[in-house]
C-alpha cells in the first residue's frame, strides 16, 4: 500500500482524491492547504490535514505525494518533497520554465524515485484510441493533424493567480500544453515551430501553432482562454489519414471515418485520464519502475516545445526546437 500526501487542496485535487480512492494500493493519508477550509475538505475524508507542505514532507508514513500546487510552486515543492525522500506525482505544466525542469530531474535522480508529471492527455481514452490507431497503421499514413482547446479566462483559482503568467505561463503554458505534450508523444519532437498568437496583460492567450516536421505533414494546434469567462471549454481534434479521417468534435463520440466504408466509433479503453494517470503512478511506485508513458523527461521537453512556441510567436520567426539531455 503506498501511503500519498496531496498538497493544493482545491481545483485539481478533486481528480487526484477520485484517482486514489479507485486505486487498490493506495490511499490518501495526509493533505495539506494554506487555506485551513480547504485543508479541511481532505480531514473529512480521515487524512491528517497540515497547513504547511513541509510538515507534510516530514510526516514518515507518507510515501508519495501528488502536487497540485499553483504551477509558480511546482518546482520548488517538488525538490523539497523529492528530497524528503517521497515519491512526486507534479500536476502539467512541470513548472514555469525548463530550467526549472531540469532541476526537478536531476533531483529526482539524485533521490532515485519517482517523478512523473500528471500530463493526464496521454491516459485519456479517446487520446490513447487516437494513438493506437495512428501507429497501427492500418489507414495509411498521417497527412494532417488540428488539435484545438479553447475555454474562458480562468475565474476559479486562488488568488487570480491563474490570469497572471508570472504565476501561471498564461493559456501557452497551461491549457495548450496539453496538446503540444500529446503532439509531442504522438509524432515526436517537431523540428521548428511557426505560431502567431494574442498577448494581453494575461499573457499568450489566444494561439495558432505549426509544427514542421520536414516531411510535409500538416500538424497544428489552436487554443485560446477568451476573454468571457463563460466561454464553454472545448477539447477536439481531427487527425486525416491517408484512407480515415478520426475525429473528436465534442458532438459525438470518437469517430472513424474511413475512406468507403461507414462511420464507425471504436472501441475505448477503460478509464479516465487522471485515474489512469495515477494508477500508472502507483504502479511505477510499486514496481520499482520509471514512468513510461509520461517519463520527466519528456515534460521537460514539452516546456521546451512551449519556449518555442512563445518565441515563435514574439518574433515571428520559425523557432528550432531542442529535445533531450539539458546541455
Ligand atoms: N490536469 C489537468 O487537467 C489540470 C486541470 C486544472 C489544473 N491543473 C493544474 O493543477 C495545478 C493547480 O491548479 P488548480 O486549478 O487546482 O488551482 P487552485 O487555485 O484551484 O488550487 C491551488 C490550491 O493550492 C493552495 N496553495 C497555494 N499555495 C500553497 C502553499 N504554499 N502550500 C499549500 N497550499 C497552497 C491554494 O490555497 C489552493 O487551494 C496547476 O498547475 C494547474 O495548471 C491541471
Amino acid at each position: 500500500m503506498v501511503n500519498v500526501g496531496i498538497i493544493g487542496m482545491a481545483g485539481i485535487a478533486g481528480a487526484h482524491l477520485g484517482g486514489y480512492d479507485k486505486c487498490a494500493d493506495a490511499r490518501v493519508v495526509a493533505c495539506c492547504d494554506v487555506d485551513p477550509a480547504k485543508a479541511e475538505r481532505g480531514a473529512e475524508q480521515g487524512a491528517r490535514a497540515y497547513l504547511d507542505y513541509r510538515e507534510l514532507l516530514a510526516d514518515p508514513e507518507v510515501d508519495a505525494v501528488s502536487i497540485c500546487l499553483p504551477t509558480f510552486l511546482h518546482a520548488d515543492a517538488t525538490v523539497a518533497a523529492l528530497r524528503a525522500g517521497k515519491h512526486v506525482l507534479c500536476e502539467k505544466p512541470m513548472a514555469l520554465t525548463s530550467a526549472d525542469g531540469d532541476r526537478m530531474i536531476a533531483a529526482a535522480e539524485a533521490a532515485g524515485h519517482v517523478l512523473m508529471i500528471a500530463h493526464c492527455i496521454r491516459f485519456w481514452p479517446e487520446y490513447q484510441a487516437l494513438k493506437t490507431i495512428v501507429e497501427g497503421g492500418a489507414y495509411g499514413a498521417v497527412q494532417s493533424a488540428l488539435f484545438t482547446r479553447l475555454g474562458g479566462l480562468p475565474a476559479w483559482s486562488a488568488n487570480g493567480w491563474m490570469r497572471d503568467p508570472a504565476r501561471s505561463g498564461g493559456a501557452i503554458l497551461d491549457l495548450h500544453i496539453h496538446d503540444a505534450d500529446y503532439i509531442a508523444y504522438l509524432f515526436g519532437m517537431p523540428r521548428r515551430v511557426r505560431a502567431r498568437g494574442v498577448e494581453t496583460e494575461f499573457g499568450i492567450n489566444d494561439l495558432r501553432v505549426e509544427y514542421d516536421y520536414d516531411d510535409g505533414r500538416m500538424i497544428a494546434a489552436e487554443s485560446a482562454w477568451y476573454p468571457s469567462e463563460h466561454y464553454p471549454f472545448q477539447a477536439t481534434f481531427r487527425v486525416a489519414l491517408e484512407r480515415a479521417v478520426v475525429q473528436l468534435d465534442g458532438r459525438r463520440p470518437l469517430t472513424v471515418y474511413p475512406t468507403a466504408m461507414p462511420a464507425f466509433e471504436p472501441v475505448l479503453p477503460p478509464g479516465d485520464g487522471y485515474a489512469n494517470e495515477i494508477a500508472d503512478f502507483i504502479r511505477c511506485i510499486t514496481r520499482g519502475a520509471c514512468p513510461s508513458v509520461a517519463p520527466a523527461a519528456s515534460s521537460r521537453d514539452s516546456l521546451r516545445l512551449i519556449e518555442a512556441e512563445a518565441a515563435a510567436v514574439r518574433t515571428g520567426e520559425a523557432v528550432p526546437v531542442t529535445a533531450g539531455a539539458a546541455t
